[in-house]
C-alpha cells in the first residue's frame, strides 16, 4: 500500500540555520520545510555539532543506540529547525561533534583526522533509523541522504538484515568524495565483499560517495543540466561510468530558494527595502554599500557583486584577473569570500592596489552577503561548474542581473540576455560560453553597455525579479519521487 504521506527521513551534514557552510545548508533547511508546508512526515538528521546543540537547548531525548565504532553511547535527540515546526534528530555524541571549529574542518584549517568515523556514524545512525533496529514509534518508508558524508547509509542498509526503506542519494557536488583509507572498511563495520568494484571501493580507496551512488534506490542532483553533466568524464569526477550506469535512476530537481529569507520587501539586513515596482531604493542600496565599503559614491559607475566561497569551482582566478581588466574602464567590485589563503591574499593586494574601486571582505558574514545582492548593479559568479548555485537566483531575486559561465544550475536558471530573449522580455542575465578571463570580461561588458541604456536595463532587471525561484514546485517533484519509491 502506498502511504498518502510518507515518512522522510532526510540525513545531511548541515541545515540552515543550525549550522552552514554553504548551499548544502540552505537546501538542508528550506527544502524540509517546504516538505513539511506540504503536509509530509519529515525529520532531518544531523550530526550534534557544538553550534546545533547551541541553537537546540530544548532538544528531548528520541532514542539511544550503542556507538558501533568505539565504546560509548550515542544519544538522538530532538528538537525543531529554529522558527518551523519542522523536527531534527541530533546525532549527540560529544566526542565526535561537539568541539570548537567547523563541521569538517579545524579552525587552523585541515579536515579533522576522524572524519571517517564521524560521518560514519552519522550514516550509520541514518541506516539504523531505517531499519529493523529502530524500536521507535516513527519508522522512515523513505531515506533521503546528501552528498558524501551521508552515504554509506545505503551501503549498511543494504547489507543488513530486515527492512530496508527505499534510499535515495542527493548528489550537491560530486566533487567531494568522501575518500579514506582500505583500512576505514573494517573500521566502519563495512562488509568486506563490500569492498571491490561493483560496490563501494574507488581506485584502492573507500568512497562515501560511491557507496551513496552505488547502494541508493534512486539519485539524484540538484538541476537537470548537472545531471547531465555528470555522466561526461569532463564533470564526471572518475564517477562518470558508474552514472551512466545508474542513468535510469538517476534525475535532476531544481533547487529553489528561502523566498522569505530573500526578499528585498521585507529583508532585515537592508538599509533600503524595495520591490519591483520600486527599484529606486535599490539604488539607494547601492549607494549605502559604496559607503560601507569606501567605495567612491558614484552611481553611474557599474558596481559589480561578488559573494562565493573562493575556490577553483567558482572561478574565484577568473574573478581576479576581470577585476584587473576591468577597473581601469570604471568599474567597481564589491567581493564577499572566503577560501584558498593564496587568491585570498591576491585580492586583497587588488583592493589595495585600487583604493574606492574595489572592495574585499575576507570573511563569512550573512548580513553583508544580502547587501551585496541588493547593492550591487550586477552579480558575477564566473564557477567552472555549478550543480545547482543559489547566489544567481538570490540576485535575480533582488533585480541584480547575474553574469556567469553557462554550466549546470546556471544554465538552468538563468535566461542569457539575446537579442531573442532580450526582445520577449524574458532576459534575466548574462552568460558566457568558453571558461576563460576574456570570454567573462566580455560577458561583463556586455552587461555594462546594457546597464548604460537604462530602460533595457530596467526590464531586464523586472524579468528578474519577478522569477518564481520558490520551493513549491521542486518540493513537489521530490513528494513525487516520495510517492513513487515508497510504492
Ligand atoms: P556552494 O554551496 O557551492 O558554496 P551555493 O551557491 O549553492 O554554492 O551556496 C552558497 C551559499 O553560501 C549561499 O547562501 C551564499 O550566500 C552563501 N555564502 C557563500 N560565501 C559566503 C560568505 N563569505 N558570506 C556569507 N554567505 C556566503
Ligand atoms: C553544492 C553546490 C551548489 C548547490 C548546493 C546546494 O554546494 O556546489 O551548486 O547549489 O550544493 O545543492
Amino acid at each position: 500500500m502506498i502511504p498518502a504521506s510518507p515518512k522522510i527521513l532526510f540525513a545531511t551534514s548541515e541545515a540552515h540555520p543550525l549550522i552552514k557552510t554553504g548551499g548544502l545548508a540552505d537546501v538542508s533547511g528550506a527544502l524540509p520545510a517546504a516538505l513539511h508546508a506540504l503536509g509530509a512526515d519529515i525529520k532531518i538528521l544531523i550530526p550534534g555539532y557544538r553550534q546545533v546543540l547551541d541553537k537546540c537547548r530544548h532538544a528531548t531525548p528520541f532514542a539511544q543506540l550503542p556507538n558501533p565504532f568505539v565504546p560509548g553511547t550515542v544519544d538522538l535527540l530532538e528538537a525543531r529547525l529554529p522558527d518551523t515546526s519542522v523536527p531534527v534528530l541530533i546525532v549527540a555524541y560529544d566526542a565526535f561533534f561537539n568541539r570548537e571549529g567547523g563541521p569538517y574542518q579545524m579552525a587552523s584549517g585541515g579536515d579533522w583526522p576522524d572524519n571517517a568515523l564521524r560521518f560514519g556514524l552519522l550514516s550509520y545512525v541514518a541506516a539504523w533509523l531505517s531499519s529493523q533496529y529502530n524500536t521507535t514509534a516513527w519508522q522512515p518508508d523513505i531515506l533521503h541522504c546528501n552528498d558524501w558524508q551521508t552515504g554509506l547509509a545505503p551501503a549498511y542498509l543494504r547489507f543488513w538484515p530486515g527492512r530496508k526503506p527505499p534510499s535515495i542519494m542527493t548528489i550537491h557536488n560530486l566533487a567531494y568524495q568522501g575518500i579514506f583509507g582500505p583500512d576505514t572498511v573494517d573500521m566502519l563495520h563495512l562488509p568486506p565483499e563490500s569492498f571491490k568494484m561493483q560496490g563501494l571501493e574507488y581506485y584502492g580507496n573507500l568512497s562515501f560517495l560511491k557507496a551513496g551512488i552505488f547502494y541508493c534506490d534512486r539519485i539524484t542532483t540538484v538541476s537537470p543540466t548537472y545531471a547531465r553533466e555528470i555522466q561526461q568524464e569532463t564533470l564526471g569526477f572518475g564517477m562518470h561510468g558508474l552514472l551512466q550506469e545508474r542513468r535510469a535512476v538517476l534525475s535532476g530537481i531544481l533547487n529553489g530558494i528561502d523566498t522569505e529569507a530573500w526578499d528585498p520587501r521585507h529583508d532585515p539586513h537592508l538599509p533600503y527595502r524595495y520591490d519591483a515596482k520600486h527599484l529606486d531604493a535599490k539604488t539607494k542600496n547601492k549607494t549605502a554599500l559604496q559607503q560601507a565599503l569606501g567605495l567612491q559614491v558614484d552611481a553611474r559607475a557599474p558596481l559589480v557583486g561578488i559573494v562565493s566561497r573562493i575556490t577553483y569551482q567558482k572561478g574565484s582566478d577568473i574573478a581576479l584577473a576581470v577585476m584587473h581588466d576591468l577597473v581601469r574602464e570604471g568599474v567597481q567590485f564589491a567581493l564577499l569570500g572566503t577560501g584558498d589563503k593564496v587568491v585570498e591574499l591576491a585580492f586583497i593586494e587588488m583592493a589595495h592596489a585600487h583604493p574606492g574601486r574595489i572592495s574585499v571582505t575576507i570573511g563569512y558574514e550573512e548580513g553583508l552577503s544580502h547587501r551585496i545582492e541588493a547593492g550591487a548593479d550586477m552579480f558575477l559568479m564566473p564557477s567552472r561548474y555549478e550543480p545547482c548555485g543559489l547566489n544567481q537566483m538570490y540576485s535575480q531575486r533582488y533585480g541584480t542581473p547575474p553574469i556567469t559561465y553557462a554550466t549546470g544550475g546556471l544554465l538552468d536558471t538563468i535566461m542569457d540576455a539575446t537579442p531573442e530573449n532580450l526582445g520577449a522580455g524574458t532576459a534575466t542575465g548574462f552568460l558566457f560560453t568558453a571558461m576563460n578571463r576574456h570570454a567573462c570580461a566580455q560577458a561583463v561588458r556586455r552587461a555594462i553597455a546594457l546597464y548604460r541604456e537604462p530602460q533595457a536595463w530596467r526590464r531586464l532587471q523586472i524579468a528578474a525579479l519577478r522569477r518564481d525561484f520558490s520551493w513549491r514546485k521542486s518540493a513537489g517533484e521530490y513528494l513525487k519521487l516520495y510517492r513513487s519509491l515508497a510504492a
